[in-house]
């Protein structure tokens, strides 16, 4: 049975109840909206606070949609509450029992019970209490990790168990593009839950600091700790391996509070603000290509008569697209390289050599050995017009060996790319004499 047929949602993809609000009404909503299954993160022991997050998600979408409840504090009890009035399609349940009264008063007000799970002996009991779904947590999950066990591991094992029963199994941790989910497919769950992945969206709660640090960490930079919830819940968390995380770490495992510290933030509950859109999240699943694209241009200055603008476009850590159209050029080949310096002052005699942050050879763009800045020869015509499709790993717009404020230079000779044998060669491509050039700035996205 499909996830659709099965919890009655038009795709697999879960948002986790990620909180304090991180999963509130706009993320719901967005999710919902996109065919997917929102997953409200409620406050734990507010039954106001509860009903009114509810309802703020039901103005922004008429799609059914869930909300999750930490079974750790039983004063969720009252949220558990505001969601039968309220009549929500479904609830997550996570850390702790939920029986099968529970389960079956849950039925009785029309609300589908997903049980959030870290091993085999918990996903028993699931089946054993009626649930609709178990969302199987694999130990690389973000947030409260409830398990020790990875999720290829796991999910197989709870499919199996679960059998032909009426059961949904999701997949969940460190899924966040189409080929995790297609990997969850392929070992039997039906859906996939997302937590990490979806912070980054336009539409959650967390803080814009959190969402742009998000992009920079990899797979290699979490870290499974208690030290976040020693006082109040002790329970392992997977965490950003921060700066400051780095500095708390070695505190004592018996330290569990400190109050002589300041406070180092803030955060607003349920009111926060952006990168992508959760429905295109959805709809495309694709992970790096997801990031906001940056963007920059160059109009090239001459005093041979050629012009042109030039643009750069990156996604993530895609190469750099290069388009746009240069003229007045003498037919043929033409050197064509970003050099080191946006030095304009004395014409393009002081944008400086090719870029060549690796100290390497001058090459082809095709080459190993090659300077970040050769991207080889414009071909242009006989109308001595050029149009620009380049793709390039080596001139990104981000990070330490960005092109941002660096010169594009057009040259009056053909490039060797190296390979000429002329002593500029390796240096230049003896492509002669620098006849436009520009400095790549930042343009609006
Ligand atoms: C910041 C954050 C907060 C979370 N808060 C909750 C929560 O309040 N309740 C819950 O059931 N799960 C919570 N989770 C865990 C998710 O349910 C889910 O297992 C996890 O996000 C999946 O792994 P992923 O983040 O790699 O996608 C949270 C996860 C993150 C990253
Ligand atoms: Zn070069």
């Amino acid at each position: 049975m499909g996830f659709a047929s099965a919890l009655g949602w038009d795709n697999g993809v879960v948002l986790a109840p990620m909180g304090a609000d991180i999963a509130g009404p706009k993320l719901v909503a967005a999710v919902a909206n996109a065919g997917g299954l929102g997953l409200l993160a409620s406050p734990v022991n507010m039954y106001d606070t509860t009903l009114k997050v509810i309802r703020d998600t039901k103005k922004l979408t008429s799609k059914p949609f869930g909300a999750g409840i930490l079974l750790e504090f039983e004063q969720s009890a009252t949220t558990i509450r505001a969601i039968f009035d309220e009549k929500l399609a479904c609830m997550q349940v996570f850390w702790g029992d939920y029986t099968k009264e529970m389960v079956d008063e849950a039925h009785k007000n029309g609300v589908k019970i997903l049980h959030q799970v870290g091993s085999v002996a918990a996903a028993e009991k699931a089946v054993a209490a009626g649930v609709d779904c178990i969302i199987a947590q694999g130990v690389e999950a973000g947030g409260h990790v409830i398990g020790n066990v990875s999720v290829i591991a796991l999910v197989p094992r709870i499919v199996d168990l679960v059998g032909d029963r009426n059961i949904t199994v999701v997949a969940a941790g460190s899924i966040s593009d189409p080929r995790g989910f297609v990997a969850a497919l392929a070992l039997g769950a039906k859906g996939i839950c997302m937590g990490t992945r979806f912070i980054a969206s336009k539409e959650s709660y967390a803080n814009d600091y959190y969402k742009q640090q998000l992009l920079h960490y990899t797979e290699a930079d979490t870290d499974y700790t208690d030290l976040y919830s020693r006082a109040s819940w002790v329970a392992p968390t997977r965490v950003l391996n921060t700066p400051f995380h780095q500095k708390w770490k070695p505190v004592p495992q018996d330290v569990s509070n400190n109050e002589d510290q300041p406070i180092v933030g803030y955060s607003i509950i349920f009111g926060g603000s952006f990168i992508e859109g959760a429905e295109k999240i959805i709809k495309e699943l694709g992970g790096r290509s997801q990031v906001k694209p940056v963007k920059a241009v160059v109009l090239l200055k001459s005093t041979e008569g050629v012009s042109g603008t030039i643009y750069f476009t990156q996604e993530g850590d895609a190469p750099t697209k290069v388009t746009g159209t240069v003229t007045g050029l003498k037919p043929g080949l033409h050197g064509f390289h970003i050099h080191a310096l946006g030095d304009t002052t004395n014409g393009c005699m002081s944008t400086g050599p090719h870029f060549n942050p690796a100290g390497k050879d001058h090459g082809a763009p095709s080459d190993e050995t090659r300077h970040a800045g050769d991207l080889g020869n414009l071909v242009v015509g006989a109308d001595g017009k050029v149009d620009l499709n380049i793709s390039d790993k080596q001139i990104p717009l981000t990070g330490p060996n960005s092109i941002i404020g660096r010169a594009v230079v057009v040259h009056a000779d053909p490039d060797d790319l190296g390979k000429g044998g002329h002593e500029l060669s390796k240096t230049t491509g003896n492509a002669g004499a620098r006849i436009a050039c520009g400095v790549i700035g930042l343009q609006a996205t």
